[in-house]
């Protein structure tokens, strides 16, 4: 494939089951998998279109230094690669937003986000938690803390001992990054050891199954961490601690999750709600009628429901 190939002729081939392998210069090749996109919305046929590289350099005209941008993503370099042109860009993007970083009003910093990890671009939910006025806590955990965003919110409100996890080891690696010495970062299913005050958990906000690693902080299967994080999250909590949930309500515009459902689950899980407060997304990217929530929740002093078996 090269300057000459048409964007239907390398459709055509792709559609009879081939992967393209690009020689011409390298901003053509952006060209071309621009127009496929026009064509086609499937990321398999869009993930045809192959670059090669010996040890992250791309030798085609007018490529871009990528080293920096693959050893961030993929580790140190093995050789000959070919990778699908839109991953490739997808490492690039990466790459310039670590670089740049994500500045949050809250914070009044920027957040570097590393490859793979999810990056606190809808600012909302960050003010979100950073407004909420905090219940007596000494120590707080931040359960799935991705760049460690909400550690940090914690820490700035003068929790003395703060303690995140991710299962994510990129996860945890950006996070110790941003925390430094402010709060312990810990890889974990869920919780750390221990009992806290207050347990903040921004899971993924839409059940469905994850496709790739960068899908895992979007996608919740089966509602696993939501629901892991409401039925485990008293057995962690001291006695009057709070349990602080952010989810926005795009699962139940999009009809994979009722508002019902949601408050049938902390109900089950033995939590109570003890407040709400809201935010309206500003990325714009987000669905203009989407709601952010902080639910506060409490251990209710009922027994938990059990659904019979
Ligand atoms: C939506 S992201 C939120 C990240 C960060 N707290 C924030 O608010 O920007 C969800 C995070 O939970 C992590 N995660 C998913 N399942 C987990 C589990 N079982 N235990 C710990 N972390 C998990 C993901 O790796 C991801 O970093």
């Amino acid at each position: 494939m090269d300057d000459t190939t048409s964007a239907d002729r390398a459709l055509r081939l792709i559609r009879q089951g081939r992967t393209l392998r690009w020689e011409g210069d390298f901003q053509n090749a952006r060209q071309l998998l621009t127009a496929l996109g026009r064509r086609t919305r499937r990321p398999r046929q869009l993930n045809s279109l192959l670059i090669a590289m010996t040890d992250y350099e791309i030798r085609l005209r007018r490529a871009p230094d990528v080293y920096q941008a693959c050893l961030e993503a993929y580790g140190p370099p093995d050789g000959e690669r070919l990778i699908p042109l839109r991953e490739l860009l997808g490492v690039i993007g990466a790459h310039q937003l670590r670089k740049r970083g994500i500045y949050l009003p809250a914070l009044d910093t920027r957040i570097h986000p590393h490859y793979g990890v999810f990056a606190p671009t809808r600012s909302e939910y960050v003010a979100l938690l950073a407004n909420e006025p905090l219940p007596p806590a000494e120590v707080a955990f931040d359960i799935g803390t991705g760049t460690g965003v909400l550690a940090a919110v914690l820490v700035h409100k003068g929790i003395r001992t703060v303690i995140a996890t991710d299962n994510n080891p990129r996860a945890v690696e950006c996070a110790r990054e941003t925390l430094g010495t402010r709060a312990q970062v810990i890889e974990a299913d869920l919780f750390p050891p221990g009992r806290a005050d207050l347990i903040v958990c921004n899971p993924p906000w839409v059940p469905g199954r994850p496709m790739t690693v960068l899908d895992t902080a979007v996608y919740d299967e089966d509602s696993r961490m939501l629901r892991g994080f409401l039925h485990g999250v008293r057995d962690h909590l001291n006695p009057g601690g709070e349990a602080w949930l952010i989810l926005s309500d795009l699962a139940e515009l999009l009809e994979l999750r009722s508002r019902a459902e949601l408050l049938d689950e902390f109900q089950a899980a033995g939590l109570e709600v003890v407040g709400r407060s809201s935010a309206a997304p500003t990325h714009r990217k987000a669905r203009n009628d989407e709601t952010t929530y902080l639910w506060r929740l409490r251990p209710s002093e009922a027994a938990p429901f059990v659904e019979e078996a």
